[in-house]
């Protein structure tokens, strides 16, 4: 049986005042109970968020991280500044990031390494733009993204974090991938990492992002392999967020 795994990206939104008010309500939930939940906070709040959520059940997460130990890499951040903060680990290849900032595969593969090597926890993102969709090539890219990361590091290694399987065309649009559309590529992605290790896919969390609410929530995590969420606007409301987080 997997605990159910829901971040809240919070992309690049909130101020020091706004966020107060929204660690708060995250703070004081009574909600979380057998459900592991982390938020992916833009890095300059790391110390807010970590300090907010010291002694609290909720883990605090960079939204991406420098592959580099450290050095001439202006604008990047490394694991250790996330441990500095006592960040549990980051997203990494985030569709956001692989389309916005460039980020290949090799180099989302180096991200997890440097995570990994620190003994962090990385959440692996996974997506297929719409053109990809309709050209019928879903599988072929979320494996593709997937494998680079497998091949490398292996299952074992995978399955300290969490898979986010993320549509492009389902992320901040409203349009959310059906529960059977979505459960039909979570088990095709395990079935790859079962290919590597088949405990290792068993035991792995691959969670859905995409326009995820607390009123589709239910019927996403209804699917035999979806095991939680990863979600972008919605966890910019407590109650929203919190919702999805009881759902799960
Ligand atoms: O990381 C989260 C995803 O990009 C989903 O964002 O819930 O705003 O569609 P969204």
């Amino acid at each position: 049986m997997r605990q159910p795994w829901v971040g809240g990206n919070w992309k690049m939104n909130g101020l020091r005042e706004s966020n107060a008010a929204l660690l708060g309500a995250l703070k004081g939930a009574e909600q979380l109970a057998g459900v592991d939940v982390a938020i992916a906070v833009p890095a300059p709040y790391w110390q807010q968020a970590s300090e907010a959520m010291n002694d609290c059940a909720i883990n605090v997460m960079a939204q991406t991280i420098s592959p580099h130990a450290s050095g001439a890499y202006t604008g990047d951040c490394s694991v250790a500044m996330m441990q500095d903060f006592k960040l549990s680990g980051a997203l990494v290849g985030h569709s956001e990031r692989r389309q916005g900032a460039g980020e290949s595969d090799a180099l989302v593969a180096a991200q997890f390494a440097a995570l990994r090597g620190a003994g962090l926890s990385a959440v692996l993102c996974v997506g297929e733009t719409l053109a990809e969709r309709e050209a019928g090539e879903t599988l072929a890219v979320v494996s593709r993204q997937l494998v680079a990361v497998l091949e490398q590091y292996g299952a074992e290694a995978l399955a300290t974090g969490v898979l986010a399987y993320e549509p492009v065309w389902a992320i901040g649009t409203g349009l959310t991938a059906t529960p059977e559309q979505a459960q039909a590529v979570h088990a095709s992605l395990r079935a790859v990492v079962a290919a590597f290790d088949i405990n290792a896919a068993n035991a792995l969390r691959i969670v859905y992002g995409g326009s995820v609410k607390a009123d589709n929530a239910a019927g996403l995590f209804s699917m035999p392999d979806i095991d939680g969420a990863l979600v972008g606007g919605a966890s910019l409301s407590a109650s929203e967020f919190l919702a999805i987080c009881q759902a799960a």
